[in-house]
């Protein structure tokens, strides 16, 4: 049975900065930003927009071209920016998109690589319940704190796929190459909102979980790297993502890859999936029968690579004018708005969300979350 990706759509603030203005601000030439790290703007949450309210836009976006949404028995909501320790994130989406109750509901989290952990779950999952389908949303806000080596490394974004039987987008293969490694790269304790990191070691780590996971998954396969047509790589900065590709495909493009995480930044467990987007909606070739490699990377840290087989006609997924123009519109805000964001009270000025749910207050710990009036 040919299970995988049979929609899939992203979100991400309505908000970003220019690097342009960091690097000013910071004293730092902006072609270490450009061209050094491969970013030009980073989205910029504000305090009504979460993790929560990008994740039901993204998830209405992928349902649009769901026909049976009803077939939905599992919401797995993958992220790295809980905000509780106890309450799944994902009840939230599962109200607003009136899924089943007979739906299963939970978060899963191991830095930016749960969407991987929750992409192989819900192939299982399928296999053993052709019927079924899975929602997936992966949101994420990355935070470090200002002056830091991380701060123009900052982002976020949020995004929906169906993992079906039958799918119109991607087929799943069934071989990936998994490597774990107790490696002190990136974390955030639980009493913080702004991640701490070892720059170099997370950079070492990543390539070298990447050489032993690809090569695993050679190993398996019956092919060589040759056939793998393109790759998606996890994007914590566009510069990172070719450096990969540099090392495993080397007379292979990555660029359509990058076109929107250059301007949305790291959006950590959504980032190899925006990338994916970005492929599907920029590559000037027809994809339709091409095998797609992914690089998944969570510091701390799991690596997974694994490949899947592109279903012909998947044009008709696309929303493509509709993803640029989402970032295209968004609004740009000052330096002085960007230190003070984060420390806004929620329910204080009004931002616009980029969809139709807000966070509206915290009360006690109680997130209260409502529908915008057009
Ligand atoms: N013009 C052009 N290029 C310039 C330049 C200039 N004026 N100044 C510097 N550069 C280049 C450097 O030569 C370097 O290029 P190479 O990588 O090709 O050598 C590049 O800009 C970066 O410069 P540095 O090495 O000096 O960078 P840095 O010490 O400031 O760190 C960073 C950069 C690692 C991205 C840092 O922002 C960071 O630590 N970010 C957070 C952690 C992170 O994202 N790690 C990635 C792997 S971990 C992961 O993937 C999980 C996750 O999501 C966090």
């Amino acid at each position: 049975m040919n299970i995988g990706i049979d929609s899939i759509a992203f979100s991400t603030s309505n908000y970003f900065l220019d690097l342009r203005q960091l690097a000013s601000h910071r004293d730092v030439d902006y072609d270490k930003y450009c061209i050094g790290i491969g970013q030009t703007k980073m989205s910029i949450f504000p305090p009504n927009e979460d993790v929560v309210t990008i994740a039901v836009e993204a998830a209405r976006k992928a349902l649009r071209k769901v026909s049976q949404a009803n077939r939905i028995d599992m919401l797995i909501f993958a992220t790295e920016s809980a905000f509780d320790l106890s309450k799944s994130a994902g009840i939230y989406v599962h109200r607003f998109l009136k899924l089943r109750e007979d739906c299963r509901v939970f978060d899963l989290k191991q830095a930016c690589y749960s969407a991987t952990a929750a992409l192989r779950l819900a192939k299982s999952h399928v296999a053993e319940n052709p019927d079924s389908m899975v929602l997936i949303v992966a949101s994420d806000v990355v935070k470090y704190s200002p002056h830091t080596l991380g701060e123009p490394t900052q982002g976020g974004g949020s995004v929906a796929m169906v993992v079906s039987r039958d799918p119109r987008i991607l087929t799943l293969e069934d071989h990936s190459g998994v490597h774990t490694a107790d490696v002190m790269d990136f974390w955030r304790p639980v009493d913080r909102k702004e991640a701490l990191f070892d720059s170099k070691l997370s950079v070492y780590n990543y390539l070298k979980s990447l050489e032993i996971s690809f090569g695993r998954y050679l190993e398996k396969v019956n092919f060589s790297a040759y056939d793998v047509d393109y790759a998606c790589y996890h994007a914590p900065f566009c510069k990172m993502a070719r450096k990969a590709h540099r090392q495993i495909f080397k007379n292979k493009s990555v660029e359509n890859t990058l076109i929107y995480n250059a301007v949305i930044g790291n959006s950590c467990s959504a980032s190899l999936y925006i990338c994916f987007v970005s492929l599907l909606d920029n590559s000037p070739e027809d994809l339709g029968g091409k095998r797609i490699g992914f690089y998944s990377y969570g510091s701390g840290s799991v690596a997974e690579f694994f490949s899947g087989l592109m279903v012909r006609g998947y044009e008709d997924m696309l929303t493509a004018e509709e993803n640029r123009r989402l970032l295209e519109n968004r609004t740009e805000i000052s330096f002085a708005e960007y230190e003070n964001f984060g420390k806004a009270d929620a329910g204080g000025k009004k931002y616009k969300n980029i969809g139709d749910v807000t966070l509206a207050d915290v009360e006690n710990g109680r997130r209260m979350y409502a529908e915008n009036s057009p």
